[in-house]
């Protein structure tokens, strides 16, 4: 596959650099998504990349193994939909199956997220974390570090699933685009939540920057 290829020497180019690591995308509407080889809505397919769950995952496959072979020791990481969240859309029986075939495929680790990932209104201690079930299930069935991306506020809701699952990481957006600080924030001891307050005026901003911050500026 063209694509493929172009992941592979895409990977060797930032094997030699310092970067050293290779997310695909594999959500609708964006990079792999747009070829919408793993949406069910769009399985009309008839050939090898359509129908069942493992032709419509067949495309990401070969980019990771493609990717393996061009940049072996590069750490392959990918950022999926658990669920589509639309009519026919992916359901979590099928990414999950999905998951273990990248694993096998030769994925170092998962970011688990959805269609529609970010969801408005999010509050601290109240609906944190929204994909977690979907990410608990897959970290009980695979040996990769499993990441989930999706609602984090506060460090005790983090700390708990941290403690209480097999999830290995926790990844955030918009906290950090409202308080770029926040990690080291939390370090020295301020354990406040996040400021960001799930609008998600930042998709409509120039340079996708927070409202908030801009106004702070004025
Ligand atoms: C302005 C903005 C742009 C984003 N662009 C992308 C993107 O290009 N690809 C992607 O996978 N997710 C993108 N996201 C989604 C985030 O990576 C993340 O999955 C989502 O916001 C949920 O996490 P959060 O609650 O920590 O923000 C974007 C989010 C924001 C706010
Ligand atoms: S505009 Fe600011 S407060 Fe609103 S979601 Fe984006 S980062 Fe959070």
């Amino acid at each position: 596959m063209r694509r493929g290829i172009g992941e592979g020497h895409a990977a060797q180019r930032a094997d030699k650099s310092d970067l050293g690591k290779e997310q695909p995308r594999t959500a609708p509407a964006e990079r792999l998504g747009e070829q919408r080889d793993r949406q069910p809505v769009d399985k009309r397919r008839t050939d090898a990349y359509g129908g069942s769950v493992a032709n419509r995952s067949r495309l990401v496959l070969e980019i990771i193994e493609g990717v393996r072979r061009a940049a072996p020791g590069m750490h392959i990481s990918m950022k999926m939909n658990c669920t589509d969240f639309m009519p026919k859309g992916q359901r979590p029986q099928q990414a999950l199956e999905f998951a273990l075939m990248a694993e096998q495929a030769g994925l170092d680790s998962i970011e688990v997220s959805g269609n529609g990932t970010s969801v408005a209104g999010i509050r601290a201690g109240v609906n944190e974390g929204y994909f977690r079930r979907f990410a608990e299930a897959l970290a009980e069935e695979t040996a990769l570090p499993v990441i989930l991306v999706g609602g984090w506020r506060s460090l005790e809701a983090m700390q708990a699933i941290l403690d209480e699952t097999e999830i290995g990481f926790l990844s955030m957006a918009r906290p950090l685009v409202r308080e770029p600080d926040l990690p080291a924030r939390w370090l020295a001891g301020d354990t406040r939540p996040a400021e960001c307050v799930s609008c998600n005026m930042c998709y409509q901003t120039p340079g996708h920057g927070c409202v908030f911050r801009m106004r702070e500026r004025l």
